[in-house]
């Protein structure tokens, strides 16, 4: 009989309280609870009111094969399982659909009810995977209340970006069941790693720049930030206290890490001085290299003449200007290099030319789909001559990598 392959089961012995809020994405929670089963997990649900509108507690209970936990203050809940000892007895909470409410609840230490007050009562780390229409996630008081919970240590899966039950587009959609395994799988691993980046000060910048023409106008390029931002998170994850300078993105904040938002090179370079002294410097943003000279100050009119010409001035090199020699260079320098054709000798004179220690090359003709994609192939150069290839991966796989290097890099003792 041939053999049968055994599913790999990466959550095995992994103790999760669900938490099921009230959002339409609630539909999706009995899949996940399926989902996470399949990889070992044990699953305990909380579902709120709101939730029980979209997902009854039988379907919850028949896919855990576990006791549906409503009220606060069942009787008989309550002298089975108090509301602290199920706080407790989780490796995780983790709440899918985190709407603006239990967001905004969990922000501001309400408990209201069974969910938020086992939120308020745990002593275990919390993951949200936020769900809402895309006004609601785009409002201040919503990106306020995440931020508030991200300094605290929550852990944040999403929100995706696409078509909503509401008819609109955005971000705000629930990451899809056996994406949201995945991060948890990354999450518990990151938690097992060894944080050999401890004490260690990282500086990473991400995304593009805008730099303006007038009020209203300005030059842009293709980048999503997505590998910058992953970059970040995977330096966090490995210890390192971490200021991530991002251009403007459509991305979560990653968990652990301080971002100083700005749009024009000139900040970003500001806003990197800023934040120096620092171990380790990543260049991941694609900064404009130039900028309009002059910019208007007031709208520009078409007045039936000649269109205006516009003038560029270049922009300073970030990378250039914190690879220089002097007291505040940091010890290790990563640059990014992008290019269309012959990526590997272009990145290796740009490595020489910019004096950073090690460059990241990839490929971003169209035809790669890296600008914008979730997937990236790069070549790592370093100074002494040493290179490494990794093909076709997952963007969040290549910032693992180049963390794991980073890291072996300083224990290593070579700084
Ligand atoms: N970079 C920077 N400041 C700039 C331009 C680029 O810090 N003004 C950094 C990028 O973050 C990246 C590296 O330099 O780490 C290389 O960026 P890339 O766009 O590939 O190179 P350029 O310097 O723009 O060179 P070219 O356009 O000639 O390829």
């Amino acid at each position: 009989m041939p053999n049968t392959p055994k599913p790999v089961l990466s959550l095995a012995g992994r103790r999760v309280l669900l938490i099921v809020a009230g959002g339409i994405a609630a539909y999706k929670t009995p899949d996940l609870v399926r989902r996470l089963r399949e990889r070992g997990a044990a699953v305990r649900v909380v579902l709120t009111d709101g939730g029980a509108q979209f997902v009854t507690p039988l379907t919850l209970q028949a896919v855990s094969e576990d006791t549906v936990y409503r009220d606060l203050w069942s009787l008989t809940d309550e002298s089975s399982m108090g509301h602290i000892q199920l706080s407790r007895q989780a490796d995780v909470v983790l709440v899918v659909p985190a709407t603006a409410n239990i967001l905004a609840r969990m922000a501001h230490g309400l408990a209201d009810d069974l969910a938020t007050t086992v939120l308020l009562a745990t002593d275990k780390p919390v993951l949200v995977a936020p769900a809402m229409n895309v006004r609601m996630y785009e409002h201040p008081a919503t990106r306020a209340n995440l931020a508030l919970l991200a300094t605290r240590g929550v852990g944040i899966f999403g929100p995706d970006e696409g078509p909503m039950a509401c008819g609109e587009y955005g971000p705000g959609r629930l990451v899809e069941p056996l994406s949201i395994v995945d991060h948890l799988i990354n999450w518990f691993a990151a938690q097992d790693a060894p944080r050999h980046l401890a004490g260690r000060h990282a500086l990473v910048t991400s995304g593009p720049t805008h730099e303006p023409i007038d009020p209203v106008r300005y030059i842009a390029n293709r980048s999503s930030g997505k590998q910058g931002h992953a970059v970040a998170a995977a330096l966090a994850a490995l210890g390192a206290r971490v200021t991530l300078v991002s251009g403007p993105v459509r991305l979560p904040d990653p968990t652990g890490v301080k971002v100083v938002p700005v749009e024009t090179a000139a900040q970003m370079l500001d806003a990197c001085r800023a934040a120096l002294p620092a171990d380790i410097f990543v260049a991941a943003a694609a900064v404009a290299d130039w900028r309009v000279d002059g910019a208007a100050d007031q709208k520009m009119k078409k007045d039936g003449s000649r269109p205006p010409a516009l003038r560029l001035t270049e922009n300073p090199d970030i990378l250039a200007t914190l690879s220089a020699p002097g007291p505040q260079r940091p010890a290790l320098v990563v640059g990014f290099a992008a290019e269309t054709n012959d990526v590997v000798a272009y990145a290796r004179a740009k490595r020489a030319r910019k004096g950073c220690d090690w460059i990241v090359a990839n490929d971003v003709s169209p035809a790669t789909g890296t600008f914008g994609g979730d997937r990236n192939s790069v070549h790592v150069i370093r100074a002494d001559g040493t290179e490494d290839a990794w093909t076709d991966l997952p963007k969040a796989e290549v910032a693992s990598r180049l963390a794991a290097a980073i890291a072996t890099h300083f224990v290593n003792g070579k700084n």
